[in-house]
């Protein structure tokens, strides 16, 4: 069977997991739906658009991507509005920093069919995985990685496309703690830090696992010359409330330009909130804490959405931060509007939410 007239090969699945998933308790990329989309690019196409049952690859032992790490990824959400339409949110801002990393990584571009023509077919053969209750929705997982078997070092000449789906909560269960990280770096000028590739991941682990054993859960990053000034979190942007401004560090080639730091943006500057992209040293941040000037602290992604800090740790002090009340936080304001406007609840004035 094809799915419509995009020529995608539809495998169903012979059986339905979905009733062995308890939707009221979604841990963040434990359960994974029935289907995903898989292509493969070759001979300087993408062919053999499938949607298949979930289930693993065969793969050779001397895959490019597993020896030097040709592999990015994405991550987005679909809700259901009231009707029980599904809605994605902005997944052509995904779709272009998908192919950003994939140029900076010397990997294939994606083509719009490819990327958006999947993502609907897949979402509507398993549109029942989209969950509704609050704080839930349904994770994308699109990823790319290289496929040629040869172990020199050069851009591989085949990759593979593949996206997934999971429904999950919420990714914390408490306002995390954070530590200001000034020995290790995620990344430098002229690096990879703003490319979604594996590999800043995979260097993050060590640092953050020192974090965590002293107690924290994440870390903020700091610019590689001085640390001195703040990038972004572990797996999410960082923005803070001072003196009734948002302000947040100014994307660079070593800051993730997050989809969700931007919708924020948007919508504070909406409210008439003041917002200011630009350089925060780690004593500013201190600094206002410790004067009350700083009010708020909180992290913003995809899998995160809009996440308040319990408390900033740095040079061996712990920094409480304010206890978020929530009438008066902006944070929360931001989150409830971003999550009115996902699910459809709102009138969409940016043209984000797109109907699968
Ligand atoms: C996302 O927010 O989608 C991310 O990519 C973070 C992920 C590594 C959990």
């Amino acid at each position: 069977m094809t799915t419509d007239a995009l020529q995608i090969e539809l495998r169903k699945a012979e059986r339905s997991r979905i009733q062995e998933v308890d939707f009221n308790h979604l841990p963040f990329g434990k359960h994974f739906s029935d289907h995903m989309f898989v292509a493969d690019f070759v001979d300087g196409q993408w062919l053999n658009q499938q949607i298949v049952p979930f289930d693993n690859f065969t793969l050779s032992p001397a895959l490019s991507a597993l020896h030097y790490g040709q592999s990015i990824f994405e991550g987005m959400k679909a809700f259901k509005n009231e009707a029980g339409e599904v809605l994605m949110f902005r997944p052509y801002a995904n779709f272009e920093r998908m192919n950003e990393s994939a140029r900076r990584m010397c990997m294939a571009t994606l083509t719009e069919e490819v990327f958006m023509g999947g993502l609907e077919a897949l979402l509507r053969v398993d549109a029942d995985w989209v969950p509704t209750a609050p704080d839930s929705s349904l994770y994308i997982r699109p990823y790319m990685f290289a496929m040629d078997t040869f172990l020199g070092v050069a851009p591989s000449k085949t990759y593979r496309f593949c996206i997934f789906t999971c429904p999950v909560g919420a990714y914390y269960s408490n306002p995390p703690k954070l530590k200001v990280e000034t020995e290790y770096i995620r990344s430098a000028p002229g690096g990879v830090g703003y490319a979604k590739c594996a590999g800043n991941y995979a260097g993050s682990m060590y640092p953050t696992l020192l974090a965590q054993q002293q107690g924290y859960d994440q870390l903020i990053w700091t610019d590689a010359r001085e640390h001195k000034y703040i990038e972004e979190s572990g797996t999410m942007n960082i923005m803070f409330v001072i003196d009734g401004k948002l302000v947040t560090p100014a994307v660079s080639d070593s800051i993730l330009k997050g989809v969700t730091r931007d919708s924020i943006i948007q919508i504070a500057r909406s409210f008439g909130i003041e917002v200011e992209e630009r350089k925060v040293s780690i004593e500013e941040v201190i600094g206002g804490i410790e004067s009350g000037r700083l009010t708020e602290a909180f992290g913003a992604g995809t899998a995160v959405v809009v996440s308040p800090y319990s408390l900033i740790g740095y040079n061996g002090k712990d920094h409480m931060l304010p206890e978020f009340s929530p009438e008066n936080s902006l944070a929360v304001k931001i989150k409830n509007y971003l999550t009115d406007l996902r699910t459809g609840k709102v009138e969409d004035t940016f043209g984000w939410v797109h109907k699968v």
